[in-house]
């Protein structure tokens, strides 16, 4: 039967969602049009305090001292110079929200593939919301396990209609979503000796784009064969993430791949490709990639936040003459970015590679 589907599966006009894949067949092993290898030994050892994910508390940036303030803003400096990436706890989004936004997502994954498909649009990241399976049916060599959809929140709000709690519950959460990454962003302008509102107005966030991105990650049998999402940069400025109660998502760091595994409640946080460049290089949009399970179904949602899409990003001229550095990345307008990305020219590859100067 696994051979049947496998060969329908090679037509990718064929597939539908990987929901109902997994949900009608008995599958032992994974189909060939899914065939991705995962190397165990790239693997890092979680117990190894190298390895230790850094965590930033939110609350001593919100209302902690001054002393304190200053303390977490120069632990940022670290953090995103060598990870690129920390868990933000007491963030102030409550863990009730945080799960409702989870329930609507399942719900909507829920809803028969008839009606998903509904939401099923272009592959340009700024329509108002599309679903798919994989990533770029199109394009794709290798069908990732996953099925997902894309709204866009900010800065107009729009939303799935299905399930009819879902508009609400995402209103909500992006607003709140926002809130974390401003604080984030101006966290990190100061750590970089910016004026707080550095990032937020360069990069005109006001009108920032925002995404809210639902992945939806079934048992697969064979969990070291596919792959949810491969390993990549996301193309903004910071991201934000929350899942069920399943891991899944890794990040590179010292050359190995870290399981994020951390305190519940928290927001998985990324720094992505225009952070690198507005920095010219200092900090670091980190790779990394949705492994995917035997056990239960995974649910994340990524929350990416960047400029608004008509600014023109480059290396950050104050940063540059402080540094005495000619600027290593080229200017470039933030939609041409983002399609260049999507484009499949950079499958499994950072986009900011392009645009080396
Ligand atoms: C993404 C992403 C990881 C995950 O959606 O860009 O990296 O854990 N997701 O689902
Ligand atoms: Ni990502």
């Amino acid at each position: 039967m696994a051979a049947v589907v496998a060969d329908q599966a090679l037509d990718n006009s064929n597939v539908s969602s990987i929901k109902s894949l997994a949900d009608s067949q008995a599958l032992n092993s994974v189909p060939s049009a899914y065939a991705f290898n995962i190397n165990p030994n790239d693997e890092a050892d979680p117990n190894d305090p190298e390895f230790a994910i850094p965590i930033v508390d939110m609350s001593l940036l919100t209302s902690g001292s001054p002393d304190e303030r200053a303390k977490i803003i120069r632990d940022l400096v670290k953090i995103c110079e060598e990870w690129g990436f920390f868990i933000a706890i007491n963030h102030g989004v409550p863990e009730s929200l945080m799960k409702g936004m989870i329930d609507a997502c399942h719900g909507f994954f829920s809803l028969p593939d008839e009606e998903k498909k509904e939401f099923k649009s272009g592959n340009d990241v700024l329509e108002m919301f599309k679903y798919g399976t994989s990533y770029n049916l199109a394009l794709d060599k290798v069908l990732l396990w996953r099925d997902f959809f894309k709204v866009r929140t900010h800065p107009e709000f729009f939303s799935l209609y299905k399930p009819a709690s879902f508009s609400e519950t995402s209103l909500e959460f992006s607003r709140r979503s926002r809130e974390v990454a401003l604080e984030i962003t101006r966290a990190i302008s100061e750590s970089l000796g910016l004026e707080p509102d550095y990032i937020y107005n360069t990069m005109n966030m006001d009108r920032g784009l925002q995404l809210l991105a639902g992945n939806y990650y079934p048992p697969c049998p064979q969990p070291e064969h596919a792959i949810g999402i491969p390993h990549h940069t996301d193309h903004g400025l910071v991201t934000l993430l929350i899942q069920n109660e399943m891991n899944g998502l890794q990040v590179e760091h010292n050359g190995k791949w870290l399981t994020v595994n951390g305190p519940k409640n928290g927001f998985f946080v990324n720094l992505a490709d225009q952070m690198q460049i507005l920095t010219n290089g200092k900090y670091k949009s980190v790779m990394h990639r949705a492994t995917v399970n035997n056990k239960a179904t995974r649910i994340s949602i990524a929350i990416p936040h960047g400029p608004s899409v008509d600014t023109i990003i480059a290396p950050a001229p104050e940063l540059c003459e402080r540094e005495g550095q000619a600027p290593k990345y080229l200017a470039m307008n933030y939609k041409e970015y983002i399609q260049l990305q999507q484009s499949g020219k950079n499958y499994m590859k950072s986009t900011f590679d392009h645009i080396r100067a």
